[in-house]
């Protein structure tokens, strides 16, 4: 056998290795998660970005402790924002930590990245073309009335990132986010718009580091938020969770014939006991694995001590269109 075959072979069962050991071994929910130093690990709103053969693990950092914004209609708990985190692993259980990915600026109250602003669900994609990693993530004021999405480059994977500016896309509002890049290399960000009441899709530029004017509107006044888009046998979900704060709902499952296609709900992808609050969470992101196997992954939000807030990853199949999340307790 030549080296090239015999590489393809070791590559190919040590992804097989390392997928049924993250299908296997999902984190024990309400353990608290360590990294390779024993610190417990500090991604919350995650994405994952996959990039030669590393998982790469981003989230907010939540740290210190949690205090109620004054005068808000709702239950407006906060930590100073920490900046992102990022974790590196090879078979999605053990996590090395890389450091703060996009550290936040702890001088300059004007900057969108002070500490006292939000920093929130970060996701990085990876830019072929310019050879850049690019990392959209919410800002906003701590009153949520900035409604901006932020945008950071690095030039490795695990940062760190600098931050460019933020922006309102097409002049929209943006909360919650998400980014999907497609197969053939576009990509967009996806976002509550319009004060919570509808989610918008925008497609990004080639270099991936602005909005574009192609943009559509979707799921109008369902106030949904938390998006997490992912595609199998050409056609593209969307999970979201209803606008409760920190409060756990059921979610819902759109689906798509292309991005900016007709999105059309599904109802809730959870089944069996505790599925009416997504098993007490919240979605920040649908990882692929192989064929019709996923991990979703959400937050389940501690609003009073938000730094104790802890994370449930849990196997996402898909048979015959029918996408299924279920509980999954266990080491
Ligand atoms: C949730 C949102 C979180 C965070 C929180 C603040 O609705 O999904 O990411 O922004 O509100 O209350």
């Amino acid at each position: 056998m030549n080296r090239s075959i015999i590489n393809i072979l070791c590559c190919l069962i040590s992804s097989l290795i390392a997928t049924a050991q993250a299908t296997n071994n999902l984190l024990p929910p309400f353990e608290k998660w360590k990294d390779d130093k024993g610190n417990f690990i500090n991604a919350h709103g995650a994405g994952v970005l996959s990039y030669n053969g590393t998982y790469y693990l981003f989230g907010e950092i939540k740290k210190g402790k949690t205090h109620l914004v004054p005068n808000q209609s709702w239950e407006d708990y906060r930590v100073d924002a920490g900046g992102i985190s990022c974790y590196s692993s090879k078979d999605l259980v053990h996590w090395k930590y890389e450091g703060i990915a996009l550290a936040p600026n702890k001088t300059d109250s004007t900057s969108d990245i002070h500490i006292s602003k939000v920093i929130e669900r970060p996701k990085v994609i990876y830019n072929k073309r310019t050879k850049q990693f690019v990392m959209w993530v919410h800002i906003d004021k701590e009153d949520y009335s900035y409604a901006h999405i932020g945008v950071a480059v690095s030039n490795s994977p695990a940062g760190p990132y600098k931050y460019l500016q933020s922006v309102q896309p097409n002049g929209q509002q943006s909360r919650d986010m998400t980014v999907f890049k497609d197969d053939n290399g576009k990509a967009y960000l996806i976002y509550s718009s319009e004060n919570n009441n509808t989610m918008q899709i925008c497609e990004l530029s080639n270099d991936y580091l602005s909005p574009t004017k192609n943009y559509i509107r979707i799921l109008e006044n369902q106030r949904r938020e938390a998006p997490a888009m992912f595609k199998h046998d050409g056609k593209y979900y969307l999970i979201t969770s209803l606008c409760s704060g920190w409060d756990p709902n059921a979610a819902i499952l759109s689906v798509a014939d292309s991005v900016m296609g007709n999105w059309v709900q599904r109802g809730n992808p959870c089944v069996g006991k505790d599925a009416a609050t997504t098993f007490n969470s919240q979605s920040s992101f649908v990882l692929p694995l192989n064929k019709g196997k996923f991990i979703f992954l959400a937050d389940r939000w501690n609003k009073t001590n938000l730094e104790d807030s802890r994370y449930i990853w849990l196997p996402l199949t898909i048979n015959n269109g029918n996408v299924e999340i279920k509980y999954k307790d266990e080491k």
